[in-house]
């Protein structure tokens, strides 16, 4: 579940976890640590170990001072989590003027100078580091000088949010850009941005098989069912895969013969294909499979 100040408050994240499941891991509105080394009352309300006990909870902090949020960092670690998450994200023109969220994205060298006194206070701490990103500010292509910065530390996740500053959350996602950080990201890479549906979620995990993590932002506030519907969808294909590998398996016991099983397991697809939505050139290959090692890496492909 994505940050969203005023809505994914600790109230809303708390009554949620009553009804619903289906998310791994909330992130906490961002916190602004600053000079007075002190949070305000409803920032502490955010981290109450108490509130969060439900789901696991990741605090957010907003700050591109390193000793400000080194000293965050003590303080979230003394309440007993062990993960804090950087917002290199928000666009709203107050935050983004004093060089914070997408703010700092124009100054890798910078970022490069915070992340190295963050991580050495979080290696002493034992604490995990991710951040939640934007592209750029002015330009996409800021993000090629920002993620060689992120290379250089070990964050648990890299979120992006592939907009930049000027986008808002209006401007169309520009995916080239996910594509460019799943390319060259050596951190693991969480994917965040306009999926609204089940529909939207399901095209993207057929477009990126191999992305085991996405944050929901409005989503989840549209339709709080969503991320559950999700969790039982994948559950229903780890069932429905190991129940068609069992198939395959009693039908080869019964006659050793490849042409012989594939023919039955082929029939079976002609009805199951389409109601997974199975796309035409995979369909075809699976058509003209002969060998059943050629046939088991299509349908795992296809699962
Ligand atoms: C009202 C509102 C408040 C937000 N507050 C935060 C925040 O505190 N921290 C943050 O990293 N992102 C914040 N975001 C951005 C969301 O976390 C998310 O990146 C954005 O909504 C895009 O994801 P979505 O298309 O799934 O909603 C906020 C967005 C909205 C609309």
């Amino acid at each position: 579940m994505a940050p969203m100040e005023g809505l994914t408050t600790r109230i809303y994240r708390h009554v949620f976890a009553r009804y619903y499941s289906g998310v791994d891991k909330c992130f906490t509105p961002f916190l602004s640590p600053n000079q007075n080394h002190s949070f305000q009352k409803k920032e502490l309300d955010e981290i109450d170990p108490e509130i969060n006990k439900k789901i696991p909870t990741v605090p957010q902090i907003l700050c591109s001072v390193a000793e400000h949020s080194v000293w965050a960092l003590k303080e979230i670690a003394e309440l007993g989590y062990r993960e804090v998450n950087f917002n290199l994200g928000c666009p709203s023109g107050t935050v983004v003027t004093k060089k914070k969220g997408s703010g700092f994205l124009p100054f890798p060298w910078e970022i490069d100078a915070f992340f190295d006194e963050v991580f050495k206070e979080a290696d002493r701490l034992q604490m995990k580091i991710s951040v939640k990103t934007r592209l750029g500010r002015n330009d996409a292509e800021e993000f090629a000088d920002v993620l060689d910065v992120y290379n250089k530390y070990p964050f648990s996740e890299v979120i992006v949010h592939p907009r930049i500053q000027k986008d808002f959350y209006r401007e169309p996602v520009r995916p080239e850009w996910f594509e460019y950080a799943l390319t060259h990201s050596k951190n693991p890479v969480c994917y965040n941005g306009d999926l609204f549906t089940a529909e939207d979620i399901s095209g993207f995990k057929e477009k990126h098989p191999d992305v085991d993590m996405i944050m929901l932002g409005r989503g989840i506030i549209a339709r709080p069912f969503l991320p559950e519907e999700m969790t039982d969808e994948t559950k229903d294909r780890r069932r429905l895969k190991a129940f068609h590998d069992d198939l395959l398996n009693a039908y080869y016991e019964v006659t050793h013969d490849d042409h012989c099983v594939l023919a039955k397991m082929k029939e079976v697809w002609e009805h199951m294909g389409p109601a997974l939505s199975v796309d035409e050139r995979t369909f075809k290959s699976l058509r003209k499979s002969k060998r059943i090692n050629e046939y088991k890496a299509i349908t795992d492909s296809i699962f």
